[in-house]
C-alpha cells in the first residue's frame, strides 16, 4: 500500500471484534485465518481505491453508452417499470437487460484495461519463455475485442449476454482472473446493474459530446471529458 504504515495498525489489533466503532479495518484485522498487517493494509487500500474509482469509471462508460442509445434506455425503462423490475434493491437479479448492459460495457470499456504479472520462476506462456522477474502485460481491452473470441467485437451488443449466455472461456477479464481476481466483482455487477436500471428509469440521459468523446487510457479507462445531463422523468 503506497504510504501504508502497517505499524499504525498495531494498536487496533487490541480491539476486540465487537469493539465500538469497529469497521472494515476491524473486520480485516480479525479475519480468520489471520492476515499479517502488510496484507491487511494492502487489502484495505485495494478495497478503498478499487471499490470506489473503478466502479465510477465503469458507471461513466455506462452513461456514455446510454446517452448514445435512447432506444436501449427505453428498453431498460420498460424492464425497470415492468412486473419483474420491482422497486426493491434486491431486484438486480431480475434485471437481465440492465445486467447485460453492464457486462457489455465492461467488455468494451474495461476500467482495468491493463494488468501486470511478474514471473516468480522460469516458466513458459504459450510460445513465450519467461525468466524470473519478467513482466507480463495483460490487456483486457484488446482481448475483449479479439475476433477470435467475439463476433462483431467492436459492436456494443448487450444481446450477447442474454439468456444467461456466458463469456467465451477466459476471454472476458474485466475483473482479472486467478488468485488475484477482484474480490468485489459480484458486488460491483449488482451495484452497477441497479444503478443502470434506476438511471434509465428515472432520468433521460443526454450528452452534448458523447459522439466525439474518446476513451482515455490513463489509469482507469473512461471516456475523457464526457459531459452529460440527467433530466428527471415525470411519471
Ligand atoms: C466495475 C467495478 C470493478 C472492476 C472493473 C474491478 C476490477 C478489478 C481487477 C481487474 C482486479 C485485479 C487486478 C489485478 O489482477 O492486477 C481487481 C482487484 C481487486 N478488487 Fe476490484 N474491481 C471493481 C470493483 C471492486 C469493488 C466494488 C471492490 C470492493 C468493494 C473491489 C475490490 C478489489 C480488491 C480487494 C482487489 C484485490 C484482490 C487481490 O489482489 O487479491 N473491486 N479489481
Amino acid at each position: 500500500m503506497p504510504g501504508a504504515r502497517p505499524a499504525r495498525l498495531r494498536p487496533r489489533r487490541g480491539w476486540g471484534p465487537g469493539a465500538p466503532g469497529n469497521d472494515l479495518l476491524g473486520f480485516l484485522l480479525h479475519a480468520d485465518p489471520a492476515m499479517p498487517d502488510e496484507t491487511v493494509a494492502s487489502t484495505l487500500h485495494s478495497i478503498l481505491m478499487g471499490g470506489h474509482g473503478v466502479p465510477a469509471a465503469a458507471l461513466t462508460s455506462i452513461v456514455w453508452e446510454l446517452a448514445r442509445r435512447p432506444r436501449l434506455a427505453g428498453d431498460l425503462r420498460d424492464e425497470a417499470d415492468g412486473p419483474t423490475g420491482g422497486g426493491a434493491p434486491s431486484s438486480a437479479a431480475r434485471l437481465p437487460l440492465a445486467e447485460a448492459v453492464v457486462r457489455e460495457t465492461l467488455r468494451l470499456h474495461p476500467p482495468a484495461w491493463l494488468m501486470t504479472r511478474t514471473a516468480g520462476a522460469a516458466t513458459s506462456l504459450g510460445d513465450w519463455s519467461l525468466g524470473p522477474g519478467d513482466d507480463v502485460l495483460l490487456n483486457p481491452y484488446l482481448i475483449h475485442r479479439d475476433p477470435r473470441w467475439w463476433r462483431r467485437p467492436d459492436e456494443f451488443d448487450p444481446a450477447r449476454w442474454s439468456h444467461g449466455q456466458q463469456a467465451p472461456g477466459p476471454a472476458y477479464l474485466p475483473f482479472g482472473a486467478g488468485p488475484r481476481v477482484c474480490l468485489g466483482s459480484a458486488l460491483a455487477v449488482r451495484q452497477l446493474t441497479l444503478a443502470t436500471s434506476r438511471l434509465a428509469q428515472r432520468f433521460t440521459v443526454t450528452s452534448p459530446n458523447a459522439a466525439t468523446v474518446v476513451p482515455e487510457f490513463v489509469g482507469r479507462l473512461a471516456p475523457a471529458g464526457l459531459r452529460a445531463s440527467f433530466l428527471a422523468r415525470s411519471n
